[in-house]
């Protein structure tokens, strides 16, 4: 069976990132005989000044034929001065709702090599291992009405609507059991129940589909208390889903416990398991060409593509082994390098886990 992987470097450092992580999989490729086949596309402001929009037509024909897709980034000071519209963040967020990615899955893995990295106790974060789902085209960054309008009185008045129908929460709730059952059995749902009616049905909800999944145990909690335990004692937590404001916010906190922008991947799904996956950091135009962005964030972000959306798991333990491997070899780019390791650029990186693969 030949499946396809469309690959779509964007703007930054997205093309070195890219550069690396397609070497790693035409390595795996190779040697799990997974027979993928690769494309290359163009998005965001690269895909601008090459044609004038964020997402050409072609681009989104290639989405929707890939099987999956790996994402570098998009967006520079290049493009800023551009109206909202014509964005190359426009380019993301039509992939998003063009191909329904409505499960977005955030990792927070603490490598154990990078504990000192963290701004927590390294007793309070040795061994963390969060799986964060986040419902990614709905809520309150979707819903309708939406605006600033002017009142009676000649106030201006802003407003958003925080909406989510029954089988929007249904299905991002089955993917996070699923990945629950997959992992530890724990799932701990995030919401402000007390109160906005729209959560207090989300919690309704997850209790109906537990029914579904009794080696899964649920547990609720309340956003404010959540954004805190996360600081607290983040271990407690196994797989966490929220909707898309909360898993907004609460995924970024989470991220940061691990202290390295440079190693956390991402995926975001739809019902068919297609998916689109990219490192959770942006185009860092500010070391943009100077080989000195770290890949490993992209390359796992391959290996949740083989887990995920190519049923190739021992292609992607084999790929996150190869990371670990790196990291006890004393391997650094510069944004996680410290005393005693060894400082090396993004080609070396990714020369070193081919080596290790
Ligand atoms: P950023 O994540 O690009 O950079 C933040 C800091 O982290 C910078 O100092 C950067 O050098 C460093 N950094 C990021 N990734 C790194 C890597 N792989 N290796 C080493 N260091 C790394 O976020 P920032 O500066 O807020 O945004 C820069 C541009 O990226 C903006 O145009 C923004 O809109 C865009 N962006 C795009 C995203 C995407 O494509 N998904 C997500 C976030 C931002
Ligand atoms: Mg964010």
């Amino acid at each position: 069976m030949t499946r396809t992987v469309l690959t779509l470097p964007g703007d930054g450092i997205g093309p070195e990132i890219i550069a690396e992580t397609e070497r790693v999989l035409e390595r795996i490729n190779e040697r799990f005989g997974l027979g993928l086949q690769f494309e290359q596309g163009q998005v965001g402001g690269a895909a601008i000044d090459a044609t004038g929009e964020p997402l050409p037509g072609e681009t989104m024909e290639k989405a929707q034929r890939a099987d999956a897709i790996l994402l570098g980034a998009v967006g520079g000071p290049k493009w800023d001065h551009l109206e909202m519209a014509q964005r190359p963040e426009k380019g993301l967020l039509g992939l998003r709702s063009g191909l329904e990615l409505f499960a977005n899955l955030r990792p927070a893995f603490l490598y154990p090599q990078l504990a000192s990295a963290s701004s927590l106790k390294p007793e309070v974060v040795s061994g963390l291992d969060i799986l964060i789902v986040r419902e990614l085209t709905g809520g309150i960054y979707f819903g309708q009405p939406r605006g600033v309008r002017e009142t009676d009185d000649g106030e201006r008045q802003g407003y958003n609507t925080y909406v989510y129908s029954e089988s929007e929460i249904r299905r991002i709730g089955r993917v996070a059991f699923e990945a629950a059952r997959q992992r530890n059995g724990r799932l701990c749902s995030i919401d402000k129940a007390n109160v906005l009616e729209v959560t207090r049905m989300w919690r309704d909800i997850m209790e109906e589909l537990s029914a579904d999944y009794p080696d899964v145990t649920l547990s609720h909690m309340y956003v404010d208390n959540a954004a805190m335990q996360l600081v607290r004692d983040p271990k407690q937590f196994d797989v966490i889903v929220t909707g898309n404001m909360f898993g907004d916010i609460l995924s970024d906190e989470a991220a940061m416990l691990t202290g390295s922008i440079g190693m956390l991947p991402s995926a975001a799904l739809n019902a068919e398991k297609q998916g689109m996956y990219e490192p959770c950091h942006g185009s860092a135009p500010d070391i943009a060409g100077q080989g000195a962005a770290n890949p490993l964030a992209t390359i796992l972000s391959a290996a949740m593509m083989l887990r995920y959306s190519l049923g190739a798991e021992k292609a992607a333990v084999a790929i996150e082994s190869a990371v670990s491997s790196v990291l006890d070899q004393g391997l650094r780019t510069a944004d996680i390098d410290s005393e005693g390791t060894q400082r090396v650029t993004t080609r070396e990186m990714g020369d070193a886990v081919l080596a290790a693969l």
